[in-house]
């Protein structure tokens, strides 16, 4: 029987994750808004990506007995000052994400709860590679400066994300 603690957190980062993708999803609107279509692939596959890591924890909850309460998602920031901001609120937005990951798998551990223990493993190593690669994305876009071809050239390398 799943712990009233376990599930409420859980449905919460279930929340943090559909807002990850709908911040991921504006994002890329706004590199479409201008004309950056690598970009705005590159965001839109991560914010397909944040679906999926949400509904991973949307079917553990459910595999456990628990029960899933979808909860309200707040709307995210639509416009950024520069290129490279945007960027940065990634780096910055993944370090939360992974703040409240690590707390969850405290409480999990507190709690005694070793399936959710282990279940959470696969959130820690994601959040590693998540971090990483948007602090790789934002030392890409400072070395770009103002160059117009080292952001062409970028736009071409993020656009060939693919889902995966
Ligand atoms: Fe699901 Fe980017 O954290």
């Amino acid at each position: 029987m799943i712990l009233k603690k376990i599930q409420d957190a859980l449905n919460t980062q279930l929340n943090a994750e559909f807002y990850s993708s709908y911040f991921y999803l504006s994002m890329s609107t706004y590199f479409e808004s201008k004309d950056l279509q690598g970009f705005a692939r590159w965001f839109r596959v991560q914010a397909n990506e944040e679906y999926e890591h949400a509904m991973k924890i949307f079917d553990y909850i459910y595999q456990i007995g628990g029960e899933v309460k979808l909860m309200q998602i707040d709307g995210p920031k639509t416009d950024w000052e520069s290129f490279l901001e945007v960027f940065q609120d990634t780096f910055e937005h993944e370090q939360k994400i992974t703040k409240s990951i690590n707390e969850l798998l405290d409480l999990a551990i507190i709690e005694k709860d070793h399936a959710t223990v282990n279940f959470l493993q696969w959130f820690v190593s994601e959040q590693v590679e998540e971090e990483a690669t948007s602090q790789q994305n934002v030392k890409k876009m400072e070395m770009i400066g103002d160059s117009k071809s080292g952001l062409f050239m970028l736009d071409r390398e993020l656009g060939s994300r693919v889902n995966q």
